[in-house]
């Protein structure tokens, strides 16, 4: 075993600007709290395939004894990743995939379960009729792709409901909105409106509620807890429903750890997801502020650790000063 050595994991994000991924990143630096040993070195490709394509070069000047990623768009990022993993640096890959499979261990969600469970939903709250408005993500990324196959896969096997419009997303909220705007007349003629996360949802809501109409059901997948996000909005009405998409932070970290230590993992990490709506919403808000709670708690016990370190480290030197002088 390898435990207490010291260790550089470096971390590729797609993109680092939305409550999502700033959640995945304090979770990672909050379990990465329990190993000083530990550097850690983050970059943010800003949604960008060259930006991360370059970052991750530059990574393996470090050193670095493992990557995880989180891949942006899956074809043109796979190349660089798989060298790594041929390089026999291990990698962990997060939330999206590269195409290829050549990593030590997944951690994230099932995105085709996602959109399947989202689809079986979706064709309940309509009867099995209907027609629904999809707003995808950003279309080369492994996320967008799966979760569109698995919601035509839910449709089908839940009854009769169409695919009535498709608009062409990135995942961003603006482009979302811009998108709905465009073609607001269309899409007041959808019975639901299904985008791949909740963050397009409200842009497609804010379209909606600027043409007078603020009726429409619309779905989303993260369902966040915080001020803004998805639980917040289904509990006040605003969001119909969410399929919960958890981070994995926490998850990627002890991932990645045991690697190191060389300590049994799993190769196949999947989280657990739901259909939050109305009835669920406010007993996830109260055990995700619970949670939190007991979070700071952690980190305010951290913080003492360290402190009481530093106190016995001065100590040791200054005695080690009186008894050699
Ligand atoms: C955040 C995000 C999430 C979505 C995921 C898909 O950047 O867009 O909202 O669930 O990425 O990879």
């Amino acid at each position: 075993k390898n435990e207490g050595k010291n260790y550089t994991i470096a971390f590729s994000q797609c993109t680092g600007n939305d409550s999502w991924r700033e959640t995945m990143l304090e979770e990672m630096k909050r379990e990465l709290s329990f190993y000083p040993n530990v550097k850690f070195i983050y970059r943010d490709a800003e949604g960008s395939n060259q930006v991360q394509i370059s970052q991750i070069r530059e990574l393996l000047k470090n050193d670095i004894d493992l990557l995880i990623v989180s891949p942006n768009e899956a074809a043109p990022v796979t190349p660089i990743v798989d060298s790594v993993f041929q390089m026999k640096i291990p990698v962990i890959v997060t939330d999206r995939k590269t195409s290829s499979g050549l990593y030590n261990a997944y951690v994230g969600a099932d995105n085709l379960t996602i959109g399947k469970l989202a689809g079986q939903y979706i064709s309940n709250v309509l009867n099995g009729k209907g027609q629904i408005g999809v707003i995808t993500g950003l279309k080369g990324t492994s996320a967008s792709i799966e979760r569109k196959k698995g919601l035509m896969m839910g449709l089908d096997s839940a009854g009769k409901t169409q695919v009535g419009l498709e608009l062409h997303s990135d995942w961003s909220r603006a482009t979302a909105y811009a998108l709905a705007k465009k073609q607001i007349e269309d899409l007041q003629k959808q019975d639901l409106i299904f985008a791949f996360n909740d963050q397009m949802a409200f842009g497609a809501i804010q379209a909606l509620r600027e043409n007078g109409n603020d009726k429409k059901k619309i779905i989303g997948i993260d369902a966040l807890p915080g001020a803004n996000n998805g639980l917040e909005e289904i509990a006040n009405g605003a969001l119909y429903a969410s399929m919960l998409y958890p981070t994995g932070g926490t998850e990627a970290i002890r991932t990645a750890i045991a690697i190191l230590e060389k300590t049994p993992y799993k190769r196949e990490n999947i989280l657990g997801t739901l259909v939050i709506n109305k009835e669920n919403a406010n007993l996830m808000m109260l055990q995700s502020n619970k949670i939190q709670e007991q979070q700071k708690d952690i980190d305010k016990r951290q913080e003492f650790i360290v402190k009481q370190n530093q106190i016995y480290n001065n100590q040791k030197t200054t005695l080690q000063v009186v008894m050699t002088s």
